[in-house]
Parts: structure tokens; C-alpha cells; sequence
């Protein structure tokens, strides 16, 4: 009777942990479940351990279900955490889970998908590193009824996706460019200021929305003359970095610097879109660079990154509570496998070419050296150690 009561209240639970932790309609619907599920969550808080087991039962019920869960690339710091989070929260959830990185490289997510179709899996979470090239192994999981989520990065054209979870990541370009904004008083100081630009992956649709929001607060002030960029890279495909790949960035960054910034002429500031891509700038910045350090923007709160904003190398970054992500990912995993019905989604935004795909988004949080300990060590994101 208490299982069933519990299991219950999980379902309310589920649909309101969706609400209040990621962006959704703000409907009075929604907001009634969120209060339930801000009571029951009260409840549980005090009832130790019965949400993981009432998961595990809920799993349980209906036998093991394998679940798929196929990550880019270890060489990123956040998709490591990413699959364990993935893993032991899953696993708490009394799953059995498939989880492969894909070492960057197309064609072996491809085959590892293909892998956990064949391999029972009952369902597939998926970080693409192209979200275009997914289209015709995806059309056999939907023969085969295998739902997908698409996890961070959205799948482009392919009718099988069932939903996305991400951050928002429009908002991590806004921030991003508001950060600039005001730290160079763009609203009235006179200027000019240089200015040099550097996104990602162009496979990853996350690109989009980083650069989309960044340049919509900045575009202004190149097209009035107030930033300067020199390079004259501005566009989407200019400013690239394949794979998000550190190397990648500094050369370029190296080359930029060589031409337009080596006779004593300062640069003001960097746009990157992540922290990878940061650090490649961070890194060629040491290496050739004379004039006052800009400023630099980032996105992640990976180590390195961490550790050169603790040493006035890095501005800012992002920080995306991967633990978030997860969770509301295995909570969407319930929902699915249990047949029961997901609330609160945005319905509108995320159209991946074949239609809109419903999805949840996460908060992205500004982090600075101001705010660091209260957000990464605080919450246990990292202990004080791991920056030193
Ligand atoms: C993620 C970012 C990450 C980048 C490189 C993007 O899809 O949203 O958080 O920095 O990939 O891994």
C-alpha cells in the first residue's frame, strides 16, 4: 500500500520536479502541479531513502529495461560527467543501462546506436555529435518502437525523436553577450572596442541558439562601429571550431593574433561560446600575445576553465548543473517506460526539421570568481581540491 501510495505521488512528483527545475508553460495547470510537487518532494525529503526505491520499484514493476545511453566524446569534460550522471541516476532508478562514448567520431555513434537497437536497449538517450547524421539509425529504433531523447543537443530531421532535454541555451549566448555588454559600458562608453569571436561545432544545433543569443545583444555594436572586430570573422561559419576541439581553437586564435594583434594593438575582448574553445584562446593568448589581457567569455565550468578564471584568465563561464540535466532526463525515462503522460513542455521552440520536438530547458547559471564556491563548491559540484 505505501509503495503504491508513493509510486503515486511519484508520478505527481515527476511531472512537477519537470516543472520547477526547467523552463515550461506557465500555466495555472502547471503551477498547481509544481505546488504538489514541491509538497510531496517536502515529504520525501523527510522520508530518506523511498524516492530512489520507489523509482527502483516503478522500474522494477514491469521487469528490467535496458536503457541505451550514447555520449560524444570522453575527451570533453562535461560529457564524462554527463554519462556518469547518467549511469549511477539511471541505475539508482533500477535500469540497466548501455553507456558509450563515441570518441567524436560519427560513424562509431552510428554503429554503437545500432549496437543498442540490436541490444535490446528499450529505449535510447542521445548526445549527437552531428545531429544530422542520425537520421537513418534512428528510423530503425522508430521500427522498432524505441522511443529517443535527445540529450544537450538536438537531433536534426528525423521523425523518431520523442523528446529533448537541454539547457537553455539561447539564454547562454544572451548572458554571455550581456556579460560584455556591460563589463565595456557598451550602452554609453564611446569606444571602439576589439572584439574577436569564437563558437563551435557546426554539426552541434547548439551553436545556434550560443552565437544566435550572444550576437543579438552584440551585432548592434559591430554594425555601429563600437566593436571592432578585425579579423573580420564574424560569421556563423568564420568563427567554427570543429569538434570544440581546444587545439583547434588556439591555432586559429594563434594565427588571429599573429595578423591583427602582434604590433602592440590591444584586444578588448572574446566571445567563446564554451570553455573548450576558452581555453584554446587562453592558451594562444600566453603564447603571443603582448597587449592587456581581454576579456574572456566561457560556458561549462570545467576545471581548467575554473582554475584560469581563479587566476584572472577567463571572465566567466556557465554553469550547467549536468546533475540537473540528468535527473530530469531519468524522470522523462520514468515517464515514458511507465506510460504515464509529461506535463509543462515547451511545445513551440525546438522544431528539429520534421517538426516540433517537445522539450524541457534547464537553467544555465552565470559564474564568476564572485560567485564560484556558493554554485560549484557548495553544491558539491567540486570540492575546493579540484581547483587548486
Ligand atoms: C554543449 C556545451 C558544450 C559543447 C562542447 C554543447 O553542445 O551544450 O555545454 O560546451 O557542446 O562540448
Amino acid at each position: 500500500m505505501k509503495k503504491k501510495i508513493i509510486s503515486a505521488m511519484l508520478g505527481i512528483a515527476m511531472l512537477g520536479t519537470l516543472l520547477t527545475g526547467c523552463g515550461g508553460s506557465d500555466s495555472s495547470e502547471s503551477k498547481e502541479t509544481t505546488a504538489k510537487a514541491t509538497e510531496v518532494e517536502k515529504t520525501e525529503a523527510s522520508g530518506g531513502d523511498e524516492t530512489t526505491e520507489a523509482k527502483a520499484d516503478d522500474a522494477a514493476a514491469s521487469g528490467s529495461h535496458k536503457i541505451g545511453v550514447s555520449m560524444p566524446t570522453k575527451d570533453l569534460q562535461r560529457w564524462n560527467q554527463d554519462g556518469e550522471n547518467m549511469k549511477s541516476q539511471l541505475e539508482s532508478a533500477g535500469y540497466e543501462v548501455d553507456l558509450q562514448f563515441a570518441s567524436n567520431d560519427i560513424q562509431t555513434q552510428v554503429s554503437q546506436v545500432e549496437n543498442m537497437i540490436s541490444g535490446d536497449c528499450e529505449l535510447l538517450v542521445i548526445a549527437s555529435i552531428d545531429g544530422d547524421s542520425l537520421g537513418t539509425v534512428l528510423a530503425q529504433a522508430k521500427e522498432k518502437n524505441i522511443p529517443v531523447i535527445a540529450y544537450d543537443r538536438l537531433i536534426m530531421n528525423s521523425d523518431a525523436v520523442t523528446y529533448y532535454a537541454t539547457f537553455d541555451n539561447y539564454l547562454v549566448g544572451q548572458k554571455q553577450g550581456e556579460f560584455i555588454e556591460e563589463k565595456l559600458d557598451l550602452k554609453n562608453a564611446e569606444g571602439p572596442f576589439n572584439m574577436e569571436i569564437v563558437t563551435g561545432d557546426p554539426g552541434d544545433n547548439n551553436v545556434n541558439f550560443f552565437y544566435g543569443g550572444a550576437m543579438d545583444v552584440l551585432k548592434p555594436y559591430i554594425d555601429s562601429g563600437k566593436l571592432v572586430v578585425k579579423s573580420g570573422q564574424i560569421e556563423k561559419a568564420d568563427v567554427a571550431t570543429a569538434n570544440w576541439a581546444t587545439d583547434a581553437a588556439q591555432a586559429r586564435f594563434e594565427a588571429i593574433i599573429s595578423s591583427y594583434y602582434s604590433d602592440g594593438t590591444n584586444l578588448d575582448v572574446v566571445l567563446a561560446s564554451n570553455d573548450s574553445t576558452a581555453l584554446g584562446v587562453a592558451n594562444a593568448l600566453a603564447a603571443n600575445y603582448t597587449g592587456t589581457y581581454p576579456i574572456l567569455t566561457g560556458q561549462d565550468c570545467d576545471i581548467a576553465s575554473v582554475k584560469n578564471i581563479l587566476a584572472d584568465k577567463q571572465s566567466m563561464s556557465i554553469f550547467k548543473d549536468t546533475r540537473d540535466l540528468a535527473s530530469k532526463v531519468v524522470e522523462m525515462v520514468d515517464a515514458i517506460i511507465n506510460g504515464k503522460e509529461i506535463e509543462g513542455l515547451d511545445t513551440t521552440t525546438y522544431d528539429n526539421g520534421k517538426g516540433i520536438v517537445p522539450s524541457y530547458l534547464c537553467e544555465p547559471v552565470f559564474a564568476d570568481k564572485n560567485n564560484y564556491k556558493e554554485i560549484l563548491i557548495d553544491s558539491g559540484y567540486y570540492q575546493e581540491s579540484d581547483l587548486q
